[in-house]
């Protein structure tokens, strides 16, 4: 890297070769101020979605990246640090869903999709979060469903999960006595709910919340970070049936992503896809119960 020269800055977007991932790099194309990247797990799938957005007269770039995998994530950690002396903008999109019909036993989905949605997601955070730099912007891809499940679950322990006490290491302690749990067929006899996709969105709540309190002691200028849903949207993920068009859901992600320079605010919130904050760690005032989108 040549120290003389400004640094450009740089957006990264995580399981981006199609969905929401692919809508939110290609708006990011059209609005952010620096280079764009669109990362794939699988390098074939990422760099057709390259020449897709291509042929729009967009130029994002690309980098592999399994989130699964702390190989990939040291990876483009050092490729960052290399080219841009960090992250500006990391959106945090990666994830699986089982069919709700799926016949896969609850504890093998419960095991996979915490593997993938929570520790892909909680290894990117805590690998690429030293390297955001100042004003930098996090989005974390979640759901109301996660607001909702605290709600859903046993008293005790969505009392442990609405702690204002809570760390990485005790949410670490929840998602691993619910893999256990679920493993054991046991998880609604011990109080958790029936889905594990929902489950890992009120961790990515919580991981968001944490991280916001940790940036308060950070010496590190202006960074905000906050988790939206984006609504329902019509991806192979919802089987094309969601209210919203990709690029519509996308909007809440660029949003959060682009808010300006010393914003101040919204800090480790959760914002629906109109922008509405929801008080999930309130119990009395979360009123977004209603019925899961799709
Ligand atoms: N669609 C909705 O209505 C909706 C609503 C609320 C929240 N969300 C959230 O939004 C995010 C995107 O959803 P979507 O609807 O766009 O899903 P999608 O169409 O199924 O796309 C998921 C993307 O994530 C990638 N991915 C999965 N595991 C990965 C890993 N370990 N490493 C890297 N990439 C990985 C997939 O890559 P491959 O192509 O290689 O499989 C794909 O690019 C998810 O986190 C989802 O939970 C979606």
């Amino acid at each position: 890297m040549d120290s003389t020269k400004p640094l450009k800055r740089v957006a990264m977007v995580t399981g981006a070769n199609r969905g929401l991932g692919l809508s939110v790099v290609r708006l990011l194309c059209k609005r952010f101020d620096g280079d764009v990247y669109l990362t794939s797990r699988n390098e074939e799938r990422g760099k057709e979605a390259v020449k897709e957005l291509q042929k729009e007269g967009l130029d994002p770039k690309f980098h592999q990246l399994d989130t699964t995998s702390m190989e990939s994530i040291d990876r483009i950690k050092k490729h960052f640090l290399e080219h841009y002396g960090g992250i500006d903008v990391l959106v945090d999109n990666a994830g699986i869903a089982y069919k709700v019909k799926s016949t896969v036993p609850f504890g093998e989905q419960a095991t996979n999709t915490i593997a993938n949605n929570f520790y892909g997601r909680y290894n990117v955070y805590r690998t690429l979060f030293p390297i955001v730099k100042p004003h930098g912007r996090i989005v974390e891809v979640g759901g109301r469903s996660g607001a909702r499940i605290l709600n859903a679950i046993n008293p005790d322990l969505a009392a442990r999960f609405r702690s204002p006490e809570i760390t990485e290491e005790k949410l670490v302690e929840l998602v691993n006595e619910f893999v256990r749990d679920a493993k054991e067929g046991k998880h609604l006899e011990r109080g958790w709910d029936t889905t594990a996709y929902s489950f890992v969105k009120t961790c990515i709540l919580l991981l968001t919340w944490i991280y916001a309190r940790h940036l308060k002691d950070d010496p590190r200028e202006d960074i905000l970070i906050n988790v939206c849903c984006p609504n329902a949207c019509q991806t192979d993920m919802t089987g094309w049936i969601g209210r919203k068009t990709a690029d519509e859901g996308a909007e809440i992600m660029l949003y959060l992503a682009l808010l300006p320079p010393n914003a101040e605010t919204p800090q480790g919130q959760l914002l629906l896809d109109d922008k509405e904050q929801v008080e999930w760690r309130d119990k009395d005032n979360y009123t977004v119960i209603g019925p899961p989108l799709y």
